[in-house]
């Protein structure tokens, strides 16, 4: 068997459902109640900011007051106790990975933080933001969440795709494989010779292309996972 040294794990909505934030696509989930077309992309901010930012002020409420699961603290002691490398990348906004410890890449940018719409500075975000708030670097009205919009370019691709060109292992942990830059990860690492698992409680839209399941809660799954790498 291939000895695993490098490891890439990608982190869906799956993994906090357990912590109480809810997930996109599951029944009831964030989708349901809200058209993606009115709160997450930029037309929808341009067209009707207050809307957008009631939206994220919500989520990052709701964020803020949520605990890390058993399956984060799993990974972030695998990124602590693994000799090799654990490159860990979020499709989450929350900051749940970075509450119990470990080091994430946030694709799809964070509920934490402003985004200068003119400069590009970016800031802490307060807990409310607020229509027409003032970038402190440029002082133009055009703060926004720094979250990545539908039709936006994810953040760290290169960086992230450099990390699945040479990993030996790619774990997708509670995504539903439905959004693409990330539902394609699996392939890059497939091509790169990686032996590649899901963990999730059903199957996915990708589930075809991986190697191994495992499936079940994460707060379960994800730490038994955790012991036998750590083994
Ligand atoms: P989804 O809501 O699409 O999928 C959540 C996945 O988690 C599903 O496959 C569920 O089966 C699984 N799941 C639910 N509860 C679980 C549990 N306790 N343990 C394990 N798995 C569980 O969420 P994402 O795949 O993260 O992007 O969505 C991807 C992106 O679409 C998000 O980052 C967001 C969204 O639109 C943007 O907003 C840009």
């Amino acid at each position: 068997m291939r000895k695993i040294d490098r490891l890439v794990i990608l982190t869906g909505a799956g993994i906090s459902a357990e912590s109480g934030l809810g997930t996109f696509r599951d029944e009831g989930g964030l989708w349901a109640q809200h058209r993606i077309e009115d709160v997450a992309t930029p037309e929808a901010f341009a067209r009707n900011p207050e809307l957008v930012h009631r939206f994220y002020n919500a989520r990052r409420v709701q964020s803020a007051a949520a605990e890390p699961n058993a399956a984060h603290h799993a990974l972030a002691r695998l990124q602590s106790e693994f000799p090799g490398e654990v490159f860990l990348v979020t499709q989450n906004v929350d900051g749940l990975h970075e509450k119990a410890g470990a080091e994430a890449i946030h694709m799809h940018g964070a509920l934490s933080r402003a985004l200068c719409a003119t400069c590009d500075h970016r800031w802490e975000a307060p807990t409310e933001m607020q229509v027409g708030e003032l970038c402190p670097a440029c002082t133009a009205p055009t703060a926004r969440p720094d979250i990545v919009w539908f039709g936006e370019i994810p953040y760290h691709m290169e960086h992230i795709i450099g990390a699945l060109q040479t990993c030996d292992l790619f774990a997708a942990i509670g995504t539903s494989g439905q959004v693409y830059p990330a539902a394609g990860f699996v392939e890059e690492a497939r091509m790169a010779g990686a032996a590649t698992v899901e963990l999730n409680l059903r199957d996915s839209d990708m589930s075809y292309a991986f190697d191994d399941h495992i499936t079940g809660p994460a707060s379960k799954t994800v730490p038994a996972w955790v012991d036998r790498l750590l083994a």
